[in-house]
């Protein structure tokens, strides 16, 4: 099967037709990964002609190449970002010395935890979105939700790629684990929690394509800053493509927005068919507190260890002054006997937090930009014009970190357990509240045509109109 290894099968700027092992390794990889594809990735559809991007090389012009293609042919790449000559370790314990373009011995389980973890994500969120292709809103909304599934692919690949390149057998064996878990199963789950809840309906999907991606966002900017070099340029490519995954995420929800206060005016928004504001909210309220719990414990000795070694820093570590951080406290609120008190911790604990605060602010942009539509609408008084949307209290609904097994109102106030159970329903999507959005998740595949409760985009893909073939079906 030496073909499916060349540059045309596997575009590549990792010289694979020079490297033997990494060859062999990728052709015993390659069939498993289609088998896995064929049984758990986008069902459907695998026979059409998709709309699709490609990277074929990370230059400006070769990154983004669109055609139409049948998924199971798409060329799913392996791309790094070119080497910097002279590069040197950004921050930690380690500083100022040259990056390692080897894996760091002592380092070794911890780098192989990292990529495992973050390769893990990216084909959990195929095998979650893979039912969404029967409901889809429009074609535009398909092709967008099949450009994320290949991609997502292609970042498993990205993994896959440095498991079996750096990592030997051991890694060889986490890359065939990353095919043999599942998302949702009970006895061989994904990784992370978020990746293992099911994304039933296209709000779902836009909520985590905006939440749950751009947790992968900041993850994979904090990874690109590695002292580990193949990781760092890996992780920086895969940035260009996660842009239009948050792209699709956002501007979805701003279309449901947009379209919600269009019935707004003409009556009451849910006996017309579409999303009212308030179980919007609901679904912000539970994507958003899943996709807080990736960044993982406010307080962790791991995180100060990937920092020290010089393996994960922060978002944009150029940014900040001090890039040891060996002094510097972070101010947290942690409960003491059911009380939250403030205290200080030190710094390097606190990097998952720090990591998390940078998402938050993007995640407030984004509300921002929402209730602009809302207040743009002028969709009247008489039916809500004072609602907003707004991001729960972090401590909301937290399933990871010093605030797990403890609850809390949106607003951040500590709750007792009837108080949480009277109200919860009117805080995160009922059982009722999932029936309502199902009965809405009909598939309008007709071209220019679009589903009542979404308003279309304000633009198309790639330069072409709304009402572009961008699925074949
Ligand atoms: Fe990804
Ligand atoms: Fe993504």
């Amino acid at each position: 099967m030496s073909t499916d290894v060349d540059q045309d099968k596997i575009p590549n700027n990792v010289n694979l037709s020079g490297d033997k092992r990494l060859q062999r390794a990728l052709e015993q990889w390659l069939p498993n990964y289609l088998d896995w594809w064929k049984a758990v990735g986008p069902d459907g559809f695998q026979g059409k002609d998709v709309y699709l991007r490609t990277a074929i090389s990370v230059d400006t012009d070769g990154w983004a190449h669109f055609g139409h293609v049948k998924m199971p042919d798409y060329r799913w790449g392996i791309f790094l970002q070119p080497q910097e000559a002279d590069k040197k370790i950004g921050f930690g314990d380690f500083i100022g010395q040259p990056v390692w373009n080897e894996v760091p011995g002592e380092f070794r389980n911890m780098l192989r935890r990292i990529i495992v973890t973050q390769g893990d994500t990216e084909p959990a969120s195929v095998e979650q979105q893979r039912l969404l292709g029967h409901t889809a809103p429009s074609l535009y909304d398909l092709r967008n939700l099949f450009q994320v599934n290949v991609e997502e692919g292609r970042h498993l690949w990205a993994m896959v790629y440095l498991l079996q390149s750096y990592f030997g057998k051991d890694g060889r064996e986490e890359a065939d684990g990353l095919l043999e878990r599942r998302s949702g199963d009970p006895d061989k789950p994904r990784i992370l929690g978020a990746f293992n809840q099911p994304v039933q309906n296209w709000l779902d999907f836009f909520l985590f394509t905006m939440f749950t991606d751009r947790d992968g966002k900041y993850q994979l900017f904090a990874l690109s800053e590695s002292g580990f070099d193949p990781l760092a340029r890996t992780t920086k490519f895969m940035l260009t493509e996660e842009a239009h995954h948050m792209f699709v995420g956002e501007t979805g929800i701003d279309r449901i927005v947009a379209r919600t206060c269009q019935l707004m005016k003409t009556g009451d928004v849910r006996l017309q068919g579409g999303i009212d504001i308030p179980m919007l909210q609901k679904y912000l309220n539970l994507w958003f507190s899943l996709s807080e719990d990736l960044f993982g414990g406010e307080i962790s000795s791991n995180a100060a260890d990937f920092f020290a070694a010089g393996l994960k820093g922060r978002y944009k570590e150029a940014q900040y002054e001090d890039h040891k951080v060996l002094e510097g406290m972070y101010p947290m609120t942690v409960l003491d006997n059911g009380r939250l008190v403030d205290k200080e911790i030190p710094l390097r604990t606190a990097m998952n937090e720090v990591l998390r605060d940078n998402y938050v602010e993007d995640c407030q942009r984004a509300v921002n930009k929402w209730n602009r539509t809302i207040e743009g609408s002028g969709s009247g008084s008489a039916s809500g014009a004072s609602e907003r949307l707004r991001l729960p209290h972090r401590r909301f609904h937290r399933q990871q970190g010093i605030y797990a097994g403890h609850l809390f109102d949106p607003e951040g106030k500590p709750l007792i357990q009837s108080e949480w159970d009277a109200q919860k329903d009117a805080w995160l999507p009922s059982a009722a509240d999932v029936a309502y959005v199902e009965t809405l998740m009909h598939p309008v595949l007709e071209r220019g045509k679009i589903a009542n409760w979404i308003a279309p985009p304000s633009k198309g893909i790639n330069g072409q109109p709304f009402d572009f073939e961008y699925v074949r079906v």
